[in-house]
């Protein structure tokens, strides 16, 4: 579905910014800020995709990148199933430490502008990748976790979910009440599928909006990273904000390179200048 006042011959191109000079960077930046303001408020529905990113100017290391977590750690000694059956108490002590990191983080200025773009559409979704809680958190709704949530629990073998205040102590991980499986997080590791009805839906969302966003993601683990891809086929206009260029960049009909804890409060102040919601 297309947005509506958009030319359909008009070149759908990405606009890198990377200029020499400061000053046409800045010109450039608030024309393609005024362009996605356009988009906003000519399009009546809205899938948001976020990455780690978004969580990286609250305190929370991303995972790629030169200081990204898996440029320390080993994934695959981590964040696989084979992992935890071979080694629950290190997989344990990994995502102990990483509660704690996320549990002494506050959202953003990136996460809270989220929360106030859902106001400007009829329609509007947040699918994350993250399982740091930080949307909700800053109040949005209507949220898609695509990876789980790094605070949940559930049985390795019967998948019983657990309440989110259960400690675990890793040299002692507790079984499950009704089938004696070991407790894990409750988070999709490499190689495990995603809950169908929460990546149909953003399948079915994806293909239906009319706007894209695609924020601080690397754009390459799938099956996230084919959403923007499939709502850019089916006539979204999209657009990418990340400091770094993405294999989605080139496809992207605006690739905004900046923070998003910088560049969507911008964004949301010009909307309230030029378009309030409702
Ligand atoms: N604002 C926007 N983007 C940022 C910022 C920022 N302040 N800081 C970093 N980034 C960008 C990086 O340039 C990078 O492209 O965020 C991206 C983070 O990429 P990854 O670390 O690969 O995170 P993500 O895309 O969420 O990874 C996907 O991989 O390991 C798995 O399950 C894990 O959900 C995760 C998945």
């Amino acid at each position: 579905m297309a947005c509506q006042e958009r030319d359909p011959t008009e070149r759908r191109i990405a606009k890198p910014v990377s200029l020499v000079a400061f000053w046409p960077v800045a010109l450039y930046l608030l024309c393609m800020l005024d362009e996605i303001v356009n988009a906003v408020r000519n399009c009546r529905s809205c899938v948001v995709l976020t990455g780690a990113g978004i969580s990286a100017e609250s305190g929370v290391p991303t995972f790629r990148g030169s200081e990204g977590l898996w440029g320390k750690f080993k994934p695959e000694e981590l964040a696989t199933m084979a992992a935890f059956i071979s080694n629950p108490k290190i997989v344990w002590e990994w995502y102990k430490w990483r509660r704690q990191v996320v549990g002494e983080v506050k959202p953003n200025p990136g996460h809270y502008a989220l929360r106030y773009l859902q106001q400007w559409f009829d329609q509007f979704t947040l699918v994350t990748q993250n399982v740091d809680g930080l949307h909700r958190a800053a109040g949005s709704e209507n949220i898609l976790e695509l990876h789980g949530n790094i605070y949940r629990n559930k049985c390795l073998d019967c998948n019983h979910q657990f309440s989110e205040d259960m400690d675990i102590d890793p040299d002692n991980i507790p079984s499950c009440p009704h089938c004696g499986g070991k407790i894990r997080p409750d988070v999709v590791w490499f190689g495990e599928m995603l809950d169908p009805q929460i990546i149909n839906k953003a399948f079915s969302e994806s293909e239906q909006t009319e706007l894209f966003f695609s924020i601080g993601t690397s754009a390459i683990v799938h099956p996230a990273a084919s959403l923007p891809i499939t709502a850019k086929r089916q006539g979204a206009t999209l657009v990418e904000i990340n400091p770094e260029m993405t294999p989605l960049s080139g496809l992207a009909d605006y690739y905004v390179s900046a923070k998003s804890g910088e560049f969507l409060p911008t964004l949301i102040e010009r909307l309230k200048q030029t378009s309030p919601p409702g």
